[in-house]
């Protein structure tokens, strides 16, 4: 019993320095934890990265090969508009010779007449008797006014300054520029076969009114027009009147 206390003190005495054991052990394994984790992050990390780089290198070079193909070899675009691609370097030469402008022009009227297609004649509406009747500039005013209560502005662009957002959305045709009497590309039906029409009084009557709206499709537009709000043949003739007064060649 007398020695009881002397060995509770030593037992004491002894704690300290177990407890300084303990940490320094404990030390020891999160410092080796940590080194080892640096080390393998060291090794692992950046093996990581080159992999990640090898194959975005790869992909890349991928790319630019086929843009290399693409830029400078001859293609097909697309058969059915017998439409062809030629090498970037000829087409510089091209443009040389032939002036920005010629080009523009030779394009606009490759891309709308493929020769090829037939040329689909839209007879004139009956109530249109003579087209001089659309030379009346109060029809041409009272069409103005009916572009706008009739919301065709909403989608067609008559404004060089004013975008028609519902228009650009659906790619709906702007009316600038020279356009009235000239080759339109259209499908027969939405998506159908492509066929030739000139923008004339048969082919404007047709587009505006409910039943023939989806008859034709302008080629590049996303969706045929939506039926416009009911129109008579009156405010179709005062509409043609004044779309057609917005064309340059008249
Ligand atoms: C919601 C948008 C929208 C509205 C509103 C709209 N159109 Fe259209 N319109 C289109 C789209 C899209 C096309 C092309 C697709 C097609 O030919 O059916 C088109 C085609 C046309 C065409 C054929 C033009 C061409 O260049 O081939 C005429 C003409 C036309 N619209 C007149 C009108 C008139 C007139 C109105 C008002 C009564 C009107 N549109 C209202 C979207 C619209």
């Amino acid at each position: 019993m007398s020695h009881e206390p002397q060995t509770t003190e030593a037992t004491d005495s002894t704690r300290p320095s177990w407890a300084a054991h303990e940490l320094a052990a404990l030390a020891l394994t999160v410092g080796l934890a940590v080194w080892v984790v640096a080390q393998w992050g060291a090794a692992v990390q950046p093996q990581r990265n080159t992999e990640r780089d090898e194959k975005r290198a790869a992909t890349m070079a991928e790319l630019r090969m086929a843009n290399e193909e693409a830029l400078n070899s001859f293609g097909v675009v697309d058969e059915s508009l017998k439409r062809y691609r030629i090498p970037i370097q000829n087409a510089m030469t091209l443009v040389v010779e032939l002036g920005a402008k010629n080009i523009a022009k030779e394009v606009a009227e490759r891309t709308a007449s493929p020769t090829d297609l037939k040329l689909v004649e839209i007879p004139d509406p009956d109530f249109l008797a003579d087209v001089s009747e659309l030379d009346d500039p109060s029809l041409i005013a009272q069409g103005k006014t009916l572009f706008l209560t009739k919301i065709c502005f909403t989608c067609h662009q008559t404004d060089p300054a004013v975008p028609a957002p519902a228009g650009m959305a659906l790619r709906a045709p702007k009316f600038l520029g020279d356009f009235w009497g000239k080759e339109r590309l259209v499908h027969k039906g939405f998506g159908g076969p492509l066929e030739r029409v000139v923008m004339g009084p048969g082919y404007f009557a047709e587009s505006v009114s409910a039943a023939g709206s989806g008859l034709r499709v302008l080629k590049g537009a996303l969706t045929p027009m939506p039926p416009p709000p009911p129109v008579t043949e009156e405010e179709v003739k005062a509409l043609m009147a004044y779309v057609r007064s917005l064309s340059q060649g008249n």
